[in-house]
C-alpha cells in the first residue's frame, strides 16, 4: 500500500505559469478532496510534532492556505489555533508586518492580544516559497515575545531558498521540489 508521504506526493498538481508567466505553481487542492490524504497529511505533521516537541501551546496558520491545515492538527494536540492574516481582516487591536511575495507585496497582521508572552508556538502553511510571509509571521511572533518552536509546511520550493530567510528558526517540510 501507498505510505503517507507517497499518498500526499500523488495529491499536488503542478500548474506552469500560473498566477505569472514563470511561476511554476503547485496546487494543494487535490489534498483537501481525498479524505485520506488530508488524514495523511495530519498524521505527518502530528507525528513530528509528538517527536520534536514536549510543549506546544498554539498553532499558528498562515492566512490563506495554513487555515486548511493548522485547525486540524491544533485539535489533535488539543491546542488552540490562531490566524495570522492579511491586513484590514482582523477586527480590535493588532500588529502588522509588511512583506514581500514571490509574486506581490502583502501585510500579515494578528490581533495583539492573540499570543501571550512566553507562549511556544508552531507556525503553519502549505508552502515555502521565498519564505517572506513566514519572515513576517516571526516577526509578529517576535512583537508578541512568543517563543517560535518553529516552521511547517507541506511544500518547501527549495530553489528559492526560503530556508535562509529563516535561518533562525527550523523548518520543516513533508514535500520538496
Ligand atoms: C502563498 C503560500 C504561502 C506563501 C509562500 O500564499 O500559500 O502563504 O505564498 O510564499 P513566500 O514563501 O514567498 O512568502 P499567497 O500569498 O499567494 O496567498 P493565499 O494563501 O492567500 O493564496
Ligand atoms: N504554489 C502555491 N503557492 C505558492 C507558490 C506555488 O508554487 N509559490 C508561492 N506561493
Amino acid at each position: 500500500s501507498l505510505s503517507k508521504l507517497q499518498l500526499l506526493q500523488r495529491h499536488i498538481r503542478t500548474f506552469p505559469d500560473f498566477p505569472k508567466k514563470g511561476i511554476l505553481f503547485r496546487d494543494i487542492c487535490p489534498i483537501l478532496k481525498d479524505p485520506a490524504t488530508l488524514t495523511a497529511v495530519t498524521d505527518l505533521f502530528e507525528e513530528h510534532v509528538r517527536k520534536n516537541y514536549k510543549e506546544v501551546d498554539l498553532i499558528i496558520g498562515l492566512d490563506a492556505r495554513g487555515f486548511l491545515f493548522g485547525p486540524l492538527l491544533a485539535q489533535r494536540l488539543g491546542i488552540g489555533f490562531v490566524l495570522v492574516r492579511k491586513k484590514g481582516k482582523l477586527p480590535g487591536p493588532t500588529l502588522s508586518v509588511a512583506y514581500d511575495l514571490e509574486y506581490g507585496k502583502a501585510e500579515a497582521e494578528i490581533q495583539e492580544d492573540a499570543v501571550a508572552p512566553g507562549q511556544k508556538v508552531l507556525l503553519i502553511d502549505d508552502l515555502l516559497a521565498t519564505g517572506g510571509t513566514l519572515y513576517a509571521a516571526c516577526e509578529l511572533m517576535r512583537k508578541q515575545q512568543a517563543e517560535v518552536l518553529g516552521c511547517m509546511v507541506i511544500i518547501e520550493l527549495k530553489e528559492l531558498n526560503g530556508i535562509d530567510r529563516l535561518k533562525q528558526h527550523s523548518v520543516f517540510s513533508l514535500v520538496q521540489y
